[in-house]
């Protein structure tokens, strides 16, 4: 099957709430996909996620109830997990540093104006910004930023939640990815919030500093999968040209 165009896909994609038993879905294709939502773009590229792909069927037996069994969940295929994991923030800028030293280095670049940015950037401000102690010191931060932007624009997304913020928006960038990629091949999805975070977390085997930001449930859109048309409020309510 030759796969849609994203224009197809994204009009294709609609969230499923009961998935055909009779149609199976290829996990390697699923794979695939979750390598194309790993594509989108993150905030400063520290790619604070972790996708887990749920295939055996135990593991899925109590990721539905986690899910309240909803419909959506309970007649899934598979499901895929994109994680929040701030909690790594100090590995990911150890691999931007490695990347990028390794660029500078084939490209004659060392101790380019260039790289010292880029060196200053990981080294400096990104741990001034991911540093915290319980919310206190991202207390004070939202206090300089508060002080410092009255003369001049200034970052204010610098307390704890806003970080939680910033990783969950782009984790849910790479929902998106996944779930138009799953859209070109022909296969189905619906995102999730409506389940027990610590429940899924417990199953998962992952650590207190992780935080599920959807559950995405897969497989092929069965007979009154889609529950109706398609709503959305009028463009001309949220679009606005300035
Ligand atoms: C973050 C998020 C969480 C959602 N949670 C659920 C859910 O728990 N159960 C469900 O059936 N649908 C869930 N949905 C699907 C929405 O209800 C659906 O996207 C919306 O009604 C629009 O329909 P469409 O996706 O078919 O265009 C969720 C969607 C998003 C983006």
């Amino acid at each position: 099957m030759t796969e849609k165009t994203v224009s197809e896909a994204i009009a294709y994609r609609r969230s499923v709430r009961v998935y055909d038993p009779t149609k199976s879905i290829d996990t390697a294709v699923v794979k695939q996909c979750v390598q194309q939502a790993t594509i989108a773009p993150t905030s400063s590229n520290l790619q604070l996620w972790e996708f887990y792909h749920v295939t055996d069927p135990s593991a899925k037996a109590k990721i539905a109830e986690a899910c309240f069994n909803q419909a959506a969940a309970k007649t899934a295929l598979q499901f895929v997990i994109p994680v929040v994991r701030k909690d790594l923030w100090k590995s990911r800028v150890k691999a931007n540093l490695a990347f990028l030293n390794a660029q500078f280095e084939a490209q004659g670049k060392r101790d380019s104006k260039r790289e010292k940015m880029a060196t200053n950037y990981y080294t400096k401000i990104i741990p001034t910004l991911y540093t915290d102690y319980f919310g206190i010191l991202g207390f004070f931060k939202g206090i300089f930023a508060y002080i410092t932007g009255l003369s001049k624009p200034m970052y204010r997304q610098v307390s704890a939640s806003d970080l939680k913020v910033v990783a969950h928006k782009s984790t849910a960038l790479a929902a998106q990815n996944f779930m138009i990629s799953m859209a070109a091949h022909g296969y189905d999805t619906c995102p999730m919030e409506g389940f027990d975070s610590k429940r899924v977390k417990d199953i998962l085997g992952l650590p207190k500093g992780a935080m599920i930001n959807m559950i995405i449930s897969c497989g092929i859109r069965g007979e009154g999968g889609i529950y109706g048309p398609q709503f959305r409020v009028p463009f001309n309510d949220v679009y606005f040209e300035k």
